[in-house]
């Protein structure tokens, strides 16, 4: 089966949870991943891989001695990433991106350097949204830096209060079209 029809597949099972009816662009990911200086990250989180567009593009970019931990709540997208990306790097995690900081120190590492999220934030309930955000923030260095797309700007408020700065890019190149923000700690 396709990416494209497995994603479709999973939308119509948990609409909420997935967000979208096909996977991110490779427009969109190089977006998303253009600011994260990887020469210089050794911890990177992932928040909501789906079939692993951007996993795949973190996992190319990144230092040899990095590693990037990546939390997908749904089974199917999890067994699938696990069978398909055989890398060192990687720890996948099946659970929630709300405890980030548990699955970072259980690895040995007291930070990140990046978290890059594609959760439908607008879709998730109002305690939930608060509790993954202030997990992002908390397990984030003093200079890293969360960075999410999403289809409209109905989160800038919620991501202004919880980060010191936030900063917004567009692409059209993506369907639906996205923004991504790119918040300082
Ligand atoms: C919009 S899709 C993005 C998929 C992929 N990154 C892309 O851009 O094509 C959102 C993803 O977040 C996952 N997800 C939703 N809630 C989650 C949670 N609380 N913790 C971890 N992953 C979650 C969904 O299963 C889905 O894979």
């Amino acid at each position: 089966m396709s990416k494209k029809t497995y994603f479709l597949k999973q939308f119509w099972s948990e609409k909420k949870m997935v967000g979208s009816m096909i996977p991110s662009s490779r427009y969109l990911a190089k977006k998303m991943l253009q600011n994260v200086d990887f020469q210089k990250a050794r911890v990177i989180v992932e928040l909501g891989p789906g079939t692993g567009v951007f996993t795949r593009k973190i996992l190319e970019q990144m230092h040899e001695d990095a590693k990037l931990l990546v939390f997908e709540l749904n089974d199917q997208f999890y067994e699938r990433l696990q069978d398909e990306i055989q890398d060192d790097r990687l720890i996948l995690i099946h659970n929630s991106a709300e405890f980030i900081q548990k699955f970072l120190n259980d690895a040995g590492f007291l930070d990140a350097d990046y978290v890059i999220s594609s959760l439908p934030l607008s879709n998730f309930p109002k305690n939930l949204r608060e509790s993954i955000l202030k997990s992002a923030h908390h397990c984030l260095k003093n200079d890293g830096k969360f960075i999410q797309f999403q289809y409209s700007l109905n989160c800038k408020k919620i991501l202004e209060t919880q980060f010191n700065e936030t900063d917004i890019m567009f692409t059209p190149l993506n369907f639906p079209p996205a923004f991504i923000y790119t918040c300082s700690k």
